[in-house]
């Protein structure tokens, strides 16, 4: 079992890795690549990892964009799901149990849980960040908080087209 202390350590770890992986290139699409094949290869217990865009000719939906694991649904309204509760919340959206969320959408039927973290760029929500896992209740307040910061990381980091 993972101490607390440790688990937060591990997001240290995680923000300097963003840094460091990001470092001398500001590309929007590079660096959502690269941080999405970081987290999928670092974080444990994960089956999915990835942004949603919000489409600039549809402000109300989100498109799939870089992401590592199984092909997932392309396109998902503010209205629909766990990512579009984060979109149209703006807030990060924890869910223990994916089948007690009203309108869960399923891309893996293997996810049990499930944490969605809004991406704003100077005021204005540009993506969110999906992180699905097999375990049931895999993800907890440290790692909500771990994940904003690492964000943060990615979006200093960053020019957004
Ligand atoms: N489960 C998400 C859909 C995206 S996939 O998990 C990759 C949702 O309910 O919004």
């Amino acid at each position: 079992m993972t101490s607390p202390e440790a688990k937060r350590a591990s997001y240290d770890t995680l923000v300097a890795q963003t840094q460091a992986v990001l470092h001398g290139e500001r590309d929007w699409l590079a660096n959502l690549a690269q941080f999405a094949a970081l987290v999928y290869n670092s974080v444990p217990h994960l089956n999915w990892a990835g942004f949603y865009m919000v489409n600039a000719k549809n402000e109300r939906e989100l498109v799939l964009g870089p992401f590592q694991g199984k092909v997932a649904c392309v396109r998902i309204a503010f209205e629909r799901g766990v990512c579009g509760a984060c979109a149209s919340t703006q807030e990060v959206q924890l869910v223990e149990d994916v089948h007690a969320f009203p309108g869960h959408i399923a891309c893996d039927a293997a996810s049990r849980s499930e944490l969605v973290l809004p991406v704003v760029v100077d005021g204005r929500l540009r993506a969110v960040f999906d992180l699905d896992s097999p375990e049931p209740a895999r993800f907890d307040a440290i790692d909500s908080e771990g994940f904003q910061r690492a964000i943060a990381a990615l979006v200093a980091g960053t020019d957004w087209a």
